[in-house]
């Protein structure tokens, strides 16, 4: 083993030799071989030396990566009002609106043209026998002067078709009464020599005083009388005195240079 490491020292001397190898590796090899002793006892360290002067300025680094997104910073104060904007262009046509409201109603319109004549119908059913509508009336007329002051002046004979039915009966002409110190008398209707009681008499009076008294004037006395039967009925036309103020008869005149007439109608029934 010792020969052996021995050679190969040699043979590799002899390469360093011949390749220009240091001699000094040569000798500490052989050194190592010959005097290895044991360790000494290390040393106490050394001074610390005194700190070296600043190096140069290095190279500047490459940018970092980007930091972290920081919290959002508190509201600002309201800034001032902006000036007026200027108009802005036309806008495009909106869609169209819903339905309104209706509206008022419009005047009236003129009227319109007159229709064609329509069709003719077709014949109608027979009616029922209906009631006479003609109007049962008469009169009776005279021309003269009755200076007659109590009773009958004139009688008009009439023929009342329905016991329902009223008497409309009435005088038209003139009358007047002359006066002492006063004077009245009266006109009244008689039906059949009675007066009339449906519902009240038909009558008018004539008052007067000596300055004062009642001269001839037109004058009309009428009424309606309602519960004369049917039948021939004498209506009388009479004058008289004013029964409830006075039984004085006084100068009373029927007619005068004019005609007068006793006018009768027979009506319907009054309404209840
Ligand atoms: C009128 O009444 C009487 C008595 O009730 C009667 O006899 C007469 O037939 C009636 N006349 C008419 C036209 O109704």
């Amino acid at each position: 083993m010792f020969s052996f490491f021995v050679t190969v020292l040699v043979v590799i001397q002899v390469i360093a030799t011949s390749g220009g190898q240091s001699v000094s590796d040569e000798r500490n090899q052989q050194k190592a071989c010959v005097s290895a002793g044991i360790p000494g006892v290390p040393g106490l360290p050394g001074v610390n030396g005194l700190p070296g002067r600043d190096g140069m300025k290095g190279e500047k680094g490459m940018n970092g990566e980007n930091g972290l997104v920081g919290n959002a910073g508190r509201q600002g104060i309201k800034g001032d009002e902006g000036s007026k904007g200027i108009k802005g262009e036309r806008g495009l046509v909106g869609d169209d609106g819903g339905k309104g409201n209706a509206g008022k109603i419009g005047p009236q319109g003129p009227q319109g043209i007159r229709g064609e004549q329509g069709t003719k119908g077709e014949t109608g059913r027979k009616g029922e026998k209906g009631q006479a509508i003609t109007l049962n009336w008469k009169q009776c007329v005279w021309n003269r002067v009755d200076v007659k002051d109590s009773g009958l002046i004139q009688n008009c004979n009439f023929r009342k078709h329905d016991n329902s039915s009223a008497l409309h009966v009435a005088y038209a002409g003139t009358l007047g009464v002359y006066c002492g110190s006063q004077c009245c008398s009266r006109w009244y209707f008689t039906f059949n020599g009675n007066e009339c009681s449906g519902p009240m008499t038909i009558e008018g009076i004539l008052y007067g005083r000596p300055a004062n008294d009642s001269p001839h004037r037109h004058r009309q006395i009428e009424g309606y009388c309602e519960n004369i039967p049917a039948g021939q009925v004498t209506i009388g036309f009479n004058v008289g005195n004013c029964n409830k103020w006075t039984s004085t008869i006084y100068d009373g005149h029927t007619g005068y240079l004019s005609v007068s007439r006793i006018m009768i109608a027979e009506v319907p029934p009054s309404q209840k």
